[in-house]
């Protein structure tokens, strides 16, 4: 099974992750809606949980997340309202075709799979669920920053659990291992997400008739700084059908 179908739909990763919950995306939102209209229809790919697809309806727009995770799309559909439509779904696959004014792809939620082909493969496919003009929102970690300032080893405590986290660099990847005991079981997952940089979105999306209008730095929307910014958030504009 590939890394992210299994590490993604078990409960730890939602405990590893708890910190980043629903006031982030709520905040990072509140100033990211500037780019939406009230009319628009919104995907979030990779939803997870759906915390942005969710406070995103809570706003009145039309909202449909999806992801592959069974276990995260139950959790969404518990939190929410059936005015709400989520799937479980393979990004590596067309939702629906030319249907929606503006996709999300949010909180590195890109980069797992292995080849460059299937890097392009995918974007090519995301963008084909929008409509001409349509916009691309990608939120990614700033790779340049997590590398220059690798945490290589480090521990945490939530929930009762023990996380050991050990990071490497590894062929253009940054591997994340994530060993801890549950109930006296062993458990070990490994994340492996492609360093990606401004220049290969850039390439990657123009491939996907995608234009860059705009980049921030953070969930607040600064200006994004090569060295010191913690995120690399992109906005891109469909400028020709596929
Ligand atoms: C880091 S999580 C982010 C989740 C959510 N966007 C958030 O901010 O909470 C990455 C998500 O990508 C999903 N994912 C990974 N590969 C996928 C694929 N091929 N198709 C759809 N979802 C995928 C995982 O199941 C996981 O929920």
């Amino acid at each position: 099974m590939e890394w992210f179908a299994d590490w993604f739909n078990s409960k730890y990763y939602h405990i590893l992750y708890q910190k980043r919950d629903d006031k982030e995306a709520e905040q990072f939102l509140s100033i990211l809606k500037k780019f939406f209209k009230k009319e628009d229809q919104i995907l979030d790919i990779a939803c997870g949980s759906g915390r942005h697809t969710i406070y995103l309806n809570n706003l009145g727009y039309n909202t449909t997340g999806i992801d592959l995770s069974e276990k995260s799309i139950t959790l969404a559909k518990q939190k929410s309202n059936n005015k709400i439509k989520f799937d479980v779904w393979d990004m590596r696959k067309v939702y629906k075709k030319e249907h929606f004014d503006v996709v999300l792809n949010l909180f590195t939620s890109f980069g797992y799979l292995d080849s460059e082909k299937e890097n392009f493969e995918t974007i090519k496919t995301i963008s084909k669920n929008l409509k001409n003009e349509g916009i691309l929102i990608i939120d990614f970690f700033n790779s340049k920053k997590i590398i220059s300032n690798l945490v290589e080893s480090e521990q945490k405590t939530l929930s009762g659990i023990t996380f050991k986290i050990n990071r490497k660099i590894e062929e253009g990847f940054i591997l994340k291992n994530i060993q801890f005991t549950d109930s006296g079981k062993k458990f070990q997952f490994t994340e492996k997400v492609k360093a990606l940089k401004l220049s290969d979105f850039i390439k990657l999306l123009n491939f996907a008739q995608l234009e860059v209008t705009n980049i921030f730095g953070d969930y607040k929307l600064n200006e994004y700084e090569p060295v010191d910014s913690d995120r690399l958030i992109i906005v891109a504009k469909k400028w020709k059908s596929l």
